[in-house]
């Protein structure tokens, strides 16, 4: 397996990167007018959420084909173009293969629907009475994760939307047919492969209900899932690439097994409990302050953990699916800038692979959307009438979802601080933030303190540093609740990261080796730490990193 320990990856989601034909709508082409930018940026690959031929009931992870590209985004030929290029600019391009189900306009589908029992077995699909689901697991987008089709008096499972029902793995012709598909997209070039919520794709033997949960307990990193990953990854070749899955509601345990490379699966994971912090009782859509000891705690067992079983992190804040990192962890206040730097500079230097979702680099926010109608996201919509059925007034509903709303991250990408932000010609089809005049990238690339030059430097360093791509990692200042600080090590050198979580100052112990140290980077103009008694003094939102032998 190869080692992507010096690599940063950029995810794009085309919708909202730039519209390059003025419908609205981003486009592959407007990914290919943007590739110096990305180059100059200094990331190595390119995930493209899915452009494949899809009905966009969940803005295209629902699959109806997986060998077209959908029109709204361009053709087979735009996508040739972008890879040709990219890779010439030595940028790889990385798709998202969404293989726990298809949207049911995929042909098998339609041909299980009209009664093909063949296709049936690529789906689940369970006798059932109408009044009564096989089990009374739900859909992560609310409601139940059973649909009834009268025709054929069976119940198909559906963990998410309706319309993306899920696959049968444990039909041996279903993993063919997936293999084929890497097969088709490696010929065209493709460098890498992101997979959706592959953690989901082995269900259990038995569905059974769930007396204490939603059913995720049943079929998360469920009982063949290693088992698929190994054959699909040799099958097809790819121990070689950049392979990331996306794992819901994983452990660390597996995440291991997902990412060791003796076990040949894949080169890294994503998991997501650090950012379940602001979630009360565990529910995505009650809010409240983040726990800042408990994101601390996370990352170190997640950090330490996967360093002592050679598992390897993908490190991010932001996706498509999360709001925005500096809405919701820093300011868009006064401290906007050095809370977006800290926090960038937090999981940069951090043992894994970094990840940058559009926009990250400049510090882009959530918009604040005031009305139901702006929002397009089918759980955001959903979950907006559950919350009204709970009980929760228009009011509290629109305040919920003005945090936790996967649209907060799919606003356009803020290229300039003229109409429609330099994303389209036309009026975009999800609504710009008005915020456009202050964060955009045009400032900030003549701005030599902007974020988005913060984040050059510290892309260029992790290629620079061992200590960074490779260093061991230890956790500073457990008990400490307003700093997170660690030191990384190498050879005879040391880092040490100082990251003030607070919007005042905060202190931290100051080990006297550090004495000799020299900054390395900061999102202050100071030269020197300030240190009194033994403490370091970190200003509000201070990020701080030192160097020095061990
Ligand atoms: C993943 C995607 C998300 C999608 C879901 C179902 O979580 O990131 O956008 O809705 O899978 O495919």
């Amino acid at each position: 397996m190869a080692d992507f320990s010096e690599k940063v990856i950029y995810q794009i989601y085309p919708k909202s990167f730039k519209d390059s034909n003025g419908d609205g709508l981003g486009d592959i082409l407007g990914i290919l007018e943007k590739l110096d930018y990305l180059k100059e940026l200094g990331v190595d690959y390119l995930w493209l959420t899915p452009v494949f031929l899809s009905p966009q009931k969940d803005n295209g992870y629902d699959v109806a084909d997986y060998r077209k590209i959908d029109s709204r985004f361009g053709s087979m030929e735009d996508l040739e173009k972008l890879i040709e290029k990219s890779n010439e600019k030595g940028m790889g391009i990385m798709l998202d293969m969404v293989f726990n189900h298809t949207s049911t306009a995929h042909e098998w589908f339609q041909k299980a629907l009209n009664g093909e029992r063949e296709y049936q077995d690529y789906y689940i699909f369970k006798e059932g009475s109408p009044d009564c689901p096989p089990t009374n697991w739900q859909s992560k987008f609310g409601g139940s994760a059973w649909e009834y089709v009268e025709s054929l008096g069976k119940w198909y499972l559906h963990l998410f939307d309706v319309t993306q029902a899920d696959l049968n793995w444990e039909n041996p012709k279903v993993r063919e047919e997936l293999k084929g598909v890497i097969r088709f997209w490696k010929e065209k070039g493709i460098k890498g492969f992101r997979f959706d919520v592959v953690n989901l794709i082995s269900k259990p033997e038995i569905f059974e209900n769930d007396t204490v949960g939603d059913g995720r307990r049943f079929y998360t990193d469920g009982p063949h899932v290693h088992e698929y990953l190994k054959e699909l990854v040799k099958d097809t070749e790819i121990e070689d690439f950049v392979t990331v899955g996306e794992m819901s509601s994983t452990s660390l345990e597996h995440c291991i097994r997902y990412s060791a490379p003796w076990e040949k699966e894949l080169s890294m994971c994503f998991n997501f409990h650090h950012l379940k912090i602001d979630y009360k009782n565990g529910n995505k859509w009650e809010l409240m302050e983040p726990d800042f000891m408990e994101l601390k705690q996370l990352f170190q067992k997640w950090q330490v953990g996967m360093e002592r079983g050679d598992g390897w992190n993908a490190l991010f804040w932001c996706n498509h699916d999360q709001p925005r990192i500096v809405s919701r962890l820093g300011s868009e206040g006064k401290y906007w800038k050095e809370s977006a730097k800290m926090l960038a500079g937090m999981i940069h230097f951090m043992r894994g692979t970094p990840y940058i979702y559009q926009g990250e680099e400049i510090g882009m926010t959530n918009p604040h959307y005031t009305s139901i109608e702006q929002y397009k996201d089918v759980e955001s919509l959903n979950y907006y009438k559950i919350l009204l059925q709970e009980g929760k007034t228009s009011a509290q509903a629109l305040k919920i979802l003005a945090a936790r709303s996967r649209d907060n991250s799919r606003t356009p990408m803020q290229w300039t601080d003229s109409k429609n932000c330099g994303f389209s010609q036309a009026e975009p089809w999800l609504s710009v933030s008005d915020n456009i005049s202050k964060i955009n990238v045009f400032s900030q690339q003549k701005d030599e303190s902007s974020i988005l030059s913060f984040y050059k430097k510290l892309i260029v360093l992790r290629k620079e540093k061992k200590l960074i791509s490779k260093g061991k990692i230890e956790f500073l200042e457990n008990e400490n609740k307003n700093v997170l600080a660690y030191k990384r090590t190498w050879a005879d050198k040391a880092l040490v990261v100082c990251c003030n979580l607070r919007e005042t100052e905060s202190r931290m112990d100051m080990d006297c080796r550090w004495k000799d140290y020299k900054k390395v980077i900061g999102n202050y103009n100071n030269e020197l730490p300030c240190v009194q008694d033994n403490k370091i003094t970190l200003q509000p939102y201070e990020f701080l990193v030192l160097e020095g032998n061990e």
